[in-house]
């Protein structure tokens, strides 16, 4: 393990444990990588004038520490939160997905193999997204990984982002609350469309590049199929698949109805224990820093420049506020 257990502590409980116990999961999850950024090489290779096209190297050390050290972050906030406080010793024997189950207090080794499937799957699919994006764009103000990931972190904290694994958990608690579980397929419609009429997304449902269900569910699908096909969450779920994407088709706007990662997550979490809905966000969190830890690393290493958007004029402002209103 490339982290010092104790040292680490004191770190993350003088910055962590000043934030109130109820703060979200995910505010005290990025306050623990701000805790770690003092200890960044990137930051202290540039203060002694490192050349530019030496920069990934430091790069390239952060990112190896921070992935290193966010499962005792993700841990610490964890048990802090719904555990009193008590935490568990790493385990150097477990792989890097199986000890962070460990250190949650999950030692079935269907969780283990669970928390393997979900940090392979949610650590990038490609550049674009928000999380994976904002860390690049950070980054290219030659900010630190620790900096441009806890960015990231934050944009990942977004409901239409990584917290719609929460979201679209709740939402399915909330279905069988209120129709318990056998509902039939004419209450299920009912519910959606008293989701979309109140204003509201379908979470888990859509994606902003993908045109089909997400690769990602389909895993998910198997894994469940395999460990937890009487779950009824997830037999709510494989209804859904049938329910939601014509309704979302027949708004007549969505260009993607189908399912994405974060319909299924949560559930198979649930499923072994970690019922904590709020706290799965952090768990994305961990596995997306391998995306973007890659990406920065890349970043420094082609020499990449500042990113700025484009901008528009006032008259092109103006035509699209008509457009719109039109
Ligand atoms: C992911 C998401 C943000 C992509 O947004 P996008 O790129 O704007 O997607 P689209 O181009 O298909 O959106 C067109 C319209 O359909 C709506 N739409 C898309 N997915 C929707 C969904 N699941 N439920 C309801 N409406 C949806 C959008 O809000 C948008 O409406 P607007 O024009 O009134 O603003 C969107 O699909 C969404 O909100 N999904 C639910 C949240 C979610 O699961 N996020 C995790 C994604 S991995």
């Amino acid at each position: 393990m490339l982290y010092q257990k104790n040292c680490l502590r004191a770190q993350l409980s003088q910055v962590i444990d000043a934030l109130p116990v109820t703060a979200h999961p995910m505010t005290q999850f990025t306050a623990g990588i701000m805790a770690l950024q003092v200890e960044s090489e990137f930051q202290k290779a540039y203060g002694n004038g490192l050349p530019k096209s030496k920069l990934w190297e430091p790069t390239y050390e952060d990112c190896l520490n921070l992935i290193a050290r966010l499962p005792p972050v993700a841990s610490y906030v964890y048990r802090r939160i719904f555990k009193d406080g008590k935490s568990i010793e790493a385990d150097d024997s477990l792989d890097y997905a199986a000890n962070l189950s460990h250190m949650l207090g999950f030692d079935d080794p269907r969780m283990l193999e669970l928390m393997r499937l979900h940090v392979t799957i949610h650590a990038d699919h490609e550049g674009g997204n928000i999380s994976s994006h904002t860390g690049h764009l950070v980054g290219s103000a030659l900010s630190d990984p620790y900096l441009s990931f806890a960015s990231s972190v934050n944009g990942l904290a977004g409901p239409l982002h990584g917290l719609a694994n929460q979201e679209a958990l709740l939402w399915l608690k909330s279905i069988i609350q209120e129709t318990g579980s056998d509902v039939t397929t004419d209450q299920l419609k009912d519910y959606v469309w008293k989701t979309l009429k109140s204003g509201k997304v379908v979470h888990g449902f859509g994606h902003g590049v993908l045109r089909r269900t997400d690769p990602r569910y389909l895993c998910q699908r198997e894994f469940a199929l395999k460990y937890l096909p009487e779950d009824p969450l997830f037999q709510l779920l494989s209804k859904l698949y049938e329910v939601v994407p014509p309704i979302l088709t027949e708004l007549g706007k969505v260009k993607n109805p189908w399912p994405n990662v974060d319909a299924h997550s949560g559930l198979l979490l649930n499923h072994f224990g970690l019922s904590e809905t709020r706290y799965h966000t952090v768990l994305f969190g961990v596995s997306r820093s391998m995306g973007v830890g890659s990406q920065l690393i890349w970043d420094r290493a082609l020499g990449l420049p500042l990113e700025r958007p484009k901008s528009v004029t006032m008259e092109w402002l103006e035509n699209y506020c008509k457009n719109k209103a039109a």
